[in-house]
């Protein structure tokens, strides 16, 4: 299935002393100088400490070509032929206005990429965080020459060593898993972290987030977070507020935690070059900072003016950020303050495209070009064991970070950073998110309504429709826009966005559900349906969601086209509960409001009837069914909020399995002890023929009293 250097293109170069370099007779050594040891980019001068040092080789998958995965890119889920064009490049980078359809850069990195056909699905897992290239070389099948069709791919890393794993699935759940056991599991988030964020670059001062945060409530719209950029700091320095602006960040954030909802605040990886700032003074004295290749502390420019860049590599540098989110070292925080960590690739203004020169120098003398691409990771890292610590254990933290690499999954999620109020940028949203879900980082999302220029209506509401059945579901948008609260734009708009916002609140056990799953199995809650068949088996594909959403993702569209998968499949339009059968192409009408969303025939979803004004508000009290004889699905229940589900067990895990006419609610696999005052309330079956006259529905042995049961009695047309 997999041949690793098959064209022969294994490669390393060994490590070399600069000493022994500089002995070598004037010419070799002037060669050597010029040209590998040291590399000129601008006016940025590179000078490598061990040389030359980059690794690569080839694998090929024979009889694949189908290849996904190696975030991120702004560019299609399925990765492109490499041949003729620029190779992937995997070096975290911030770019503001990203270019589309682009194989550079972007804010992180995933070097995992999944090969898939119908009956196997398989993965090469590439550790190595220096700057890396990837191409990748298809040859079609030659029927006629019984040439079947093979996909080569060559990785190319600037350093490091080669350590790479071939996962061999062979479903895409398989694979997911062992992903999982490799690099971590994603972490399970709070739950009001599944709920609608509301960001700017700036909610200005006290009375705006107050405002904002009554303007949700005034126009009966749920949300659960309310965001500060960076200008809620004195002088861009994290960890403090400005006294005019935010004289009273505590009790701003008990004014909003007494409607249970929560503020997030930005904290970049630079500090101020302050020496009057005890928190510049504390890095400084400490070793916390990145040096230059000199031995200096390491300065470059970004949001406060001349900074340094945390050594976030360090284990110490980890833990003494992580004491300065103690309550009582950050100055006006609270429990219910929650932190975002931007800028972190990292970005520098002044440095060689805008990141940190290769060969400034980390903990235990390790260059920058060796680890960059982890940068953020730990940065991550380090805030959530800070929102962890200063809960005594006992909290689930939520970050954001910008900047990701393998395994950033465990910490939290990430988003899709500067992108633009375009259709063509909503668009991208969805591979972009795709792609993060099949390289594991599954609590993603993109900034709605575009963080640069002006939606139109339109485009506003399409992006909260497509956002509001993403992971991560945040509004925001930069300093030079229009504000654009979703009540601005008249009572049509509003009333679209409070549908969109309000369902995804109703499916809110449904994600959690979701979630946990991909805490437990590696199974990310976006999935894609492409990752199943290539285009040719779409047919036969057996998709294992149990949602499928189309959103609307351009202007002015009347009806939109719908490939439903699988011929033995049927699915319910979740709005109007009319049944259609799989395999087909649908075409559908829409309007404004319209988000087509699928449930497939044999799944149970949990859903909650009211929204309440945030997640605290939920009790999953509803489960619709839809049928195909049988159906089965779970539930997740918690707290929402601590580790008790993992320390004590405090969980509730039921199984619904509906078999010859009889409804099943059992635990699913593992016991926990979660008490809940959740009931089922109704109970909605699709697809019923006739109308029967008993469903015998079981909890646990005994039988379920149910509130109402509604039956559809839909004929299977078309
Ligand atoms: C860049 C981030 O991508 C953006 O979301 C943020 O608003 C600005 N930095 C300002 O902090």
């Amino acid at each position: 299935m997999v041949t690793f250097n098959s064209k022969g293109k294994l490669w390393f170069e060994t490590l070399q002393d600069p000493t022994r370099a500089s002995s070598h007779d004037s010419e070799l050594q002037e060669d050597h100088t010029s040209l590998l040891w040291k590399e000129t980019f601008k006016q940025f001068v590179d000078v490598k400490a061990n040389g030359p040092s980059s690794i690569g080789s080839d694998f090929c998958f024979h009889e694949f070509s189908h290849v996904y995965g190696l975030p991120e890119h702004a560019d299609s889920l399925q990765l492109r032929d490499t041949r003729h064009g620029e190779p992937y490049r995997l070096y975290n980078l911030d770019v503001f206005a990203y270019e589309l359809y682009s194989r550079l850069g972007l804010y992180g990195s995933v070097p995992l990429l999944v090969a898939h056909k119908p009956d196997r699905t398989l993965g090469v897992f590439w550790l190595n965080a220096s700057e890396t290239f990837v191409n990748d070389d298809r040859s079609p099948q030659l029927k006629r020459k019984r040439i079947q069709p093979r996909t080569d791919v060559h990785w190319l890393s600037e350093s490091g060593v080669i350590d790479c794993v071939v996962l061999l699935g062979p479903s895409p759940q398989q694979l997911f898993s062992q992903y999982a056991q490799l690099t971590g599991y994603q972490a399970l988030p709070p739950l009001f972290a599944l709920g609608y964020h509301q960001c700017r670059w700036n909610y200005n001062d006290e009375a705006d987030v107050k405002a904002v945060d009554a303007g949700f409530d005034r126009h009966d719209i749920p949300y659960d977070v309310i965001w500060l950029d960076i200008e809620h700091t004195d002088g861009k320095r994290y960890f403090t507020w400005d006294s005019a602006l935010f004289p009273e960040p505590a009790s701003l954030q008990h004014h909003l935690e007494k409607k249970r909802r929560k503020l997030v605040v930005i904290n970049d990886p630079h500090i101020k070059t302050d020496p009057d700032w005890s928190l510049y003074r504390e890095a400084r004295d400490g070793g916390h900072f990145v040096k230059d290749r000199e031995g200096k502390i390491y300065q470059g420019s970004c949001w406060p003016g001349n900074s340094s860049y945390l050594d976030f590599s360090s284990p110490d540098t980890r833990s003494w950020y992580s004491r300065c989110f103690r309550l009582d070292k950050y100055q006006g925080s609270t429990p219910s303050l929650f932190v975002w960590n931007d800028m972190n690739e990292p970005s520098v203004f002044d440095g060689p495209e805008q990141t940190m020169p290769k060969d400034a120098v980390h903990y235990g003398g390790w260059e920058h070009r060796e680890l960059h691409n982890l940068y953020g990771f730990y940065q991550h890292m380090a805030t959530v064991e800070g929102l962890i610590t200063r809960s005594g254990g006992l909290e689930r933290p939520f970050v954001l970070s910008r900047s990701f690499f393998a395994g950033s999954q465990r910490l939290g999620a990430v988003w899709t950073g500067d992108n633009a109020a375009s259709w063509e940028y909503l668009k991208i949203s969805i591979p972009m998110l795709l792609s993060l879900s099949v390289a594991g980082i599954a609590f993603c999302g993109a900034d709605v309504g575009g963080f640069v220029q002006d939606p139109e209506p339109e485009l506003l509401v399409r992006w909260y429709q497509a956002a509001a059945l993403q992971p991560f579901f945040r509004g925001h948008s930069a300093n030079t826009t229009k504000r654009r609260e979703p009540w601005l734009f008249g009572e049509e708009v509003t009333a679209s966005i409070r549908t969109a916002i309000q369902q995804r609140y109703c499916l809110l056990p449904y994600w959690y559900t979701l979630f946990h799953q991909a805490h437990t199995s590696g199974q990310p809650p976006l999935r894609l349906v492409l990752l199943l068949p290539p285009a040719a088996q779409w047919k036969h594909c057996r998709p294992r969601g149990a949602l499928l959403a189309c959103p609307v993702t351009d202007p002015g569209v009347q009806e939109i086209q719908v490939l439903l998968p699988g011929s033995d499949e049927v699915w319910y339009d979740v709005h109007s509960a009319e049944m259609y059968k799989g395999g087909k192409t649908l075409s559908l009408p829409v309007t404004l409001d319209s988000v087509p969303v699928f449930q497939r025939g044999g799944s149970v979803v949990c859903r909650s009837t009211v929204s309440g004004f945030c997640t605290a508000d939920l009790h999953p009290d509803c489960c619709p069914f839809s049928l195909q004889g049988v159906a089965d699905g779970e539930l997740y229940l918690d707290d929402g909020h601590s580790f008790s589900y993992r320390d004590r067990k405090a969980f509730c895990l039921r199984r619904f399995n509906m078999l010859s006419g009889r409804l099943l609610c059992r635990s699913a696999g593992e016991e926990g002890t979660f008490d809940t005052d959740t009931v089922i309330q109704s109970v909605i079956i699709l697809g019923v023929k006739g109308k029967p006259s008993t469903v015998v529905v079981h909890v646990s042995g005994e039988e379920l009293c149910l509130y109402s049961c509604i039956y559809s009695q839909l004929d299977c047309r078309n």
